[in-house]
């Protein structure tokens, strides 16, 4: 069989709790068994809470949602696997949101008996695999009870599997008849006890063991003469399967999960609910020994399906099926902090427009909209800096590596769509194959999609992206016995702080960093309003959009109209500061009104929301900001136009 090469992490899902005698908890421990047979370091927990794993596996659609929601959130592009153990599939399937919405976020569905399939709608059906439940085979024999006929039911006492109805079919017996079910289950609807009790002392032909443990409930299959189930619903039931292996005549309701094992020319299937139809089987099973070889063989013949072998089988083209045999994923994509970050944007959205003058943080340009116009902007005629930092990178990304260790990861702050990165990328791989990028960004979107452009561009890189603010994202990217790095802050990203900010956030930074580490700063140098005017107000309109996109997300996520043919796009270059300032001016007198915000914006005619600062850097100022940081400048490229600076920043 075929191993995962490195210890692939696995966690499996369980509402049952620890000790419990439910289906669901001894199936998740024969998954994880399976699991690590295959060479995967697997667990069995009860919820998921964020810790790191590779591949979730979640029994029970609806009362694992929770961490299954959970973990597609915060892991959007790793495998989630959800098992219809049941109920969820049989009794809750159309009725609850919570199943749609697991099921919708599934990369893989299991089921455990193939009937199931019919149950689900077709775009769950296609990514589904049908995984039959291996069964505990008795250990050794068990001498039937003398002067007894004894048939076994195992299962909880629950309407759902019409526990009473063989006491109701018994009475139907002929005098003579030694036959007596033996009902071993726990109560789970509650005043079935009350009944249980009383058949059992009344009905000579019923009794209920009560709750045993897993190898008393086999010990009763093995010494009984035939195994009974009387289910209406069923998932995929282990009862049954252990009966089958056991090699025992079965009996059981026509029921789309007892099929689904049995097959549906079984003989010993009978309407569910009909306790006469049942009482005329049992009187024939007990009479009739060449039909009960005849229902023995059909369990003979079935039982091969049931094996481990057979269930590690399918498991194993499972993990194949998702790409999870030999190499270890690729990509993984970790959300830090909300998803929407609607709070945040809230809560900026409050104290900026009412401070005075009215500002809002210019990172929240970058949902969906605004990271493509962004992309737009990179390759405006105006909007020089991109090239410029590509011609450097393009010509000194091997000299750069060469500051660092071979194997270096390549840890990127505010990657975007990682266009600029590449050539980075590209020289750390001509050095070590297996090289490692961990590009931390504001926007999940971009990182699903340049994580998919990189890996499928370099094939042997391993990517791990962050979606997370600057502190946020670095602090999960810190791992303790990490080896050396290269940090990226390219595209003069800096710029958006002010000159004090900088250096705090790079001091930060140099604090985290060890003396082989090295920080490759893209920064934008000061010159001329002529050119920088037109790369912040160009003559397509394209950053007049990207600002006025601020407004529009605004009203998009507050739900709240702005007309926002009533903005102006501002930009001007302050000299003194060496700051561009983008603005959003009002031509008219108007009132923004937030009712899901309570709030109420006034503005007068020409007055401004302050929507971004993006400085530039002298040369000294540029020196100042490596010393104020802690660090010094390795290194300086321009590029041929001397508009734009590549540094290489060395702790000191
Ligand atoms: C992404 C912050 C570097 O300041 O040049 C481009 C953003 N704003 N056009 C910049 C931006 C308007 C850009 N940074």
């Amino acid at each position: 069989m075929v191993q995962v090469a490195r210890a692939l992490k696995v966690e499996v899902v369980t509402p049952a709790p620890k000790g419990s005698t439910s289906g669901n908890r001894h199936t998740a421990q024969r998954y994880v068994r399976i699991l690590r047979d295959l060479g995967c370091a697997a667990s069995v927990v009860e919820r998921w809470i964020d810790t790191p794993c590779d591949l979730l596996v979640a029994l029970h659609a609806k009362k694992s949602a929770g961490s299954i929601a959970k973990f597609a959130r915060v892991h959007p592009l790793a495998p989630l696997v959800v098992v219809l153990t049941g109920t969820d599939l049989y009794e809750d399937l159309e009725p609850s949101a919570e199943v749609v919405r697991s099921l919708d976020l599934a990369t893989r569905i299991i089921v455990l008996q193939p009937s199931a399939l019919l149950r689900l709608r077709p775009e769950w059906a296609a990514k589904t695999h049908v995984i039959l439940q291996a069964a505990e085979r008795v250990n050794g024999t068990a001498e039937p009870l003398v002067g007894v006929f004894e048939v076994a039911v195992l299962g909880h006492l629950r309407g759902v599997k019409d526990p009473f109805l063989p006491a109701e079919a018994v009475r139907s017996l002929p005098i003579e008849s030694k036959l007596r079910v033996s009902h071993v289950g726990a109560v789970i609807d509650r005043g079935m006890e009350d009944r249980a009790r009383q058949e059992s002392a009344e009905n000579p032909r019923w009794r209920w063991l009560g709750e045993r443990s897993h190898k008393a409930a086999l010990h009763v299959l093995a010494r009984a003469e035939a195994f009974l189930q009387t289910s209406l619903n069923e998932g995929g039931s282990i009862a049954l399967a252990e009966a089958i292996v056991a090699g025992k005549p079965i009996l059981a309701t026509r029921i789309a999960g007892a099929v689904g094992m049995l097959g549906a020319d079984h003989p010993g299937l009978f309407p569910a609910g009909d306790a006469a139809a049942l009482g005329r089987l049992l009187a024939r099973l007990e009479q009739d020994a060449e039909w009960r070889a005849e229902l023995a063989a059909c369990s003979t013949a079935l039982a091969p399906r049931f094996s481990l072998a057979a269930e590690t089988a399918a498991w194993s083209a499972l993990l194949a099926d998702l790409g999870l045999l030999g190499e270890r994923p690729r990509v993984r994509l970790t959300q830090v902090g909300s998803a929407e970050q609607v709070h945040d944007f809230a809560a900026a959205v409050r104290e900026g427009l009412c401070a005075t003058p009215k500002r809002l943080p210019c990172r929240f340009f970058y949902d969906e909209t605004g990271s493509k116009l962004f992309e737009e902007i990179c390759s405006l005629p105006e909007y020089y800096l991109t090239r410029a930092e590509d011609e450097i990178l393009t010509a000194r990304s091997s000299e750069i590596l060469a500051l660092v260790p071979s194997g270096s990861e390549i840890v990127e702050l505010g990657s975007g769509s990682a266009e600029k990165s590449r050539h980075l990328i590209a020289a750390a791989i001509a050095r070590d194959s297996r090289a490692r990028y961990t590009p931390i960004d504001i926007s999940r979107s971009a990182l699903e999609s340049s994580a998919r452009a990189l890996t499928a561009r370099f094939p042997s890189l391993h990517v791990h992206a962050i979606a997370a603010e600057y502190h946020a994202g670095l602090a999960r990217s810190a791992s303790p016995g990490r080896g050396p790095r290269l940090y990226v802050w390219l595209g003069s990203n800096v710029g958006n702080f002010d000159r004090t900010e900088a250096a705090a956030f790079l001091s930060g930074l140099c604090a985290h960093m060890g003396l082989e580490d090295r920080l490759v700063i893209g920064i934008d140098r000061r010159k001329s309003k002529a050119v920088l005017e037109p790369a912040y107000a160009d003559a397509a309109g394209v950053t007049a959009r990207f600002n006025l996109n601020l407004l529009a997300r605004l009203a998009a996520t507050f739900h709240c109209a702005i007309d926002l043919a009533q903005f102006e796009h501002v930009a001007f270059y302050d000299e003194i500061e060496g700051r561009i300032e983008m603005h959003l001016e009002s031509r008219v007198e108007q009132v923004i009104d937030i009712p899901e915000l309570e709030l109420q914006v006034a503005l007068m005619k020409g007055e401004r929301i302050h929507t971004e600062n993006s400085y530039k850097y002298s040369d000294d100022e540029m020196r100042e900001l490596a010393r104020a940081a802690g660090m010094r400048v390795q290194r300086e490229f321009h590029d041929s136009g001397e508009q734009f600076t590549l540094a290489v920043f060395a702790p000191c």
